[in-house]
């Protein structure tokens, strides 16, 4: 098996594969020369000194937006002396931790990047697995004048993160802004922006963080947005405005028709994915954010054996990484039997269309929100593995709430297990 990327997700197929040895071998491909992708910090923006583009989006003062107790694999617990929200050196920690406890180091070749996937009819006998495909992985040491090589593999697992090419939306006008246009992919610490009047596009997850972040060094944060307004109490020089609708120099006209001025824009508008190493023939097409054809936003259906861990939004990740690859094996050591192509095609559509009708934009094909509970406990039982316990399901909630009213203080908070349950404690 090839594992593509050695982030959270990868590192947790590795963990999985490696403890089936009787069944999988495991060759897992890492372009940078360490673990744990995203939560890799680096002052660096751009490229790095291989040429390769830089690909954490980490920022120096990030701390967790989900207690370490929801957090974690369910098989591997956080350190319980740290707090519950966590800064993003001890998050590497843990997955270097991880690594240890389950000897994957071995398993990984660091400093190779995978640059093209291509699938290849099996003859008869010659699939271990039983699919009719098996692989080419062609990798490339990176930063040395090696040939690539090609091995041959019975499956890949794509695990190379999608929150590394930033979404940059069109604005009419934007190239009359006068001032630093910057992405949160690049954004790493306030103290650039000091004094600065700073407007922020986009209010997820990047947006409110970075606003308050910014709030303590820029002169005003304009934290512009098409959602319904934040409800929690922000810091005084944070003011929520409608999104942009046009540039013209450093005035902005925004979507309620009222006007700003700015000295900085960054954009915290979210990310593309793209696999630039899958070949044409893998059949694999994004439009608009929504992958096809995939199966439970995991399995290729045409290529069961091709398969992609995290490539939901808006989830707890690890717990479901950890499930998504216990599934995977399932199928390719055959204990799950996937549906046909089509009746995978016709789930997947079913799947899209329920989103519309629930008033989903078409680019939330993967956004799950509350429906990843029940989707994780389907996986888990496709699996045959255990389901993610009740309790995190549960904090992971109340956090979500929390944070609604207190975005500004719900990070101070510690929780604790008592009676199988999680609890704040002060
Ligand atoms: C700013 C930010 C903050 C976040 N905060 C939280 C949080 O508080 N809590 C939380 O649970 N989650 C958080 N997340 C979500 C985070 O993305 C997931 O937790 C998780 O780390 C994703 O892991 P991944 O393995 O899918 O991707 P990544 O971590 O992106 O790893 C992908 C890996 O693949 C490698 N790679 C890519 N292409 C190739 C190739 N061609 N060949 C070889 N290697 C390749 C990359 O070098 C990288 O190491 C945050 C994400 C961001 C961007
Ligand atoms: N630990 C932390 O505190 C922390 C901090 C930052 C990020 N993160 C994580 O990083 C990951 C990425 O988050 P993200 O916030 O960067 O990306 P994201 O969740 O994809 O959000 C992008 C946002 O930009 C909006 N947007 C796009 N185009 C726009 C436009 N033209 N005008 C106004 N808004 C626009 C989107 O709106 P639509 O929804 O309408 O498309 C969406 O709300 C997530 O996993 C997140 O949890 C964590
Ligand atoms: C196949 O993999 C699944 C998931 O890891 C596991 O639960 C099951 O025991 C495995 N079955 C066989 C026959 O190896």
């Amino acid at each position: 098996m090839a594992v593509v990327g050695v982030g959270a997700a990868g590192l947790c197929a590795v963990r999985h594969l490696v403890s089936r040895s009787d069944t999988f071998s495991v060759a897992a491909f890492e372009q940078s020369d360490r673990l744990g992708g995203t939560w890799v910090y680096t002052d660096t923006v751009g490229t790095d000194r291989h040429g390769l583009a830089v690909h954490s989006s980490m920022y120096t003062n990030l701390r967790t937006n989900l207690p370490k107790e929801v957090m974690a694999f369910p098989d591997f617990e956080f350190d319980t002396n740290l707090p519950s929200f966590i800064k993003h050196k001890d998050v590497l920690q843990y997955l270097e931790d991880y690594a240890t406890q389950f000897s994957l180091r071995q398993h990984i070749k660091f400093g190779t990047q995978v640059v093209r996937v291509q699938p290849k009819p099996c003859c008869a006998g010659e699939s271990r697995t039983g699919f009719r495909h098996r692989w080419e992985v062609t990798s490339q040491p990176v930063g040395v004048k090696e040939q690539p090589t090609t091995e041959v593999f019975d499956a890949v697992i794509v695990c190379n993160g999608h929150y590394s090419l930033p979404l940059i939306p069109y604005i009419q006008g934007l190239e009359t802004f006068p001032g630093e246009i910057m992405h949160s992919h690049n954004y790493r610490e306030p103290q650039h922006f000091q004094n600065k009047r700073v407007v922020c596009l986009g209010a997820s997850q990047s947006g409110q963080d970075i606003s308050l972040d910014l709030s303590a060094s820029a002169e005003i944060v304009y934290l512009c947005h098409n959602k319904v307004p934040l409800v929690s109490r922000l810091p005084s020089n944070v003011h929520q405005k409608s999104g942009i609708q046009s540039v013209q120099g450093s005035l902005l006209t925004l979507q309620d028709g009222s006007q700003i001025t700015a000295d900085c824009l960054l954009f915290c508008t979210g990310y593309h994915f793209t696999f630039p190493f899958l070949s044409q023939d893998c059949h694999l097409n994004i439009e608009d954010e929504r992958i096809s054809p995939l199966y439970k936003h995991l399995f290729h259906t045409e290529f069961p054996t091709l398969s992609f861990i995290s490539i939901c939004k808006l989830i707890c990740p690890f717990p479901q990484f950890h499930i998504q690859v216990q599934l995977v094996m399932a199928v390719l050591n055959g204990s799950h039997r996937l549906p046909s192509k089509e009746e995978m095609e016709a789930d997947t559509e079913a799947d899209f269309k329920q989103r519309l009708a629930d008033g989903m934009p078409a680019r939330y094909a993967h956004t799950m929100g509350d429906r990843q509970w029940a989707y994780n406990d389907e996986m888990a039982t496709m699996a045959g593995c255990q389901p993610i316990p009740a309790s995190v399901t549960k904090l992971f909630r109340e956090v979500h709430e929390i944070r609604t009213i207190n975005l500004v203080g719900y990070k101070s908070v510690n929780y604790q297990m008592s009676h199988g349950e999680y609890r704040p404690v002060s």
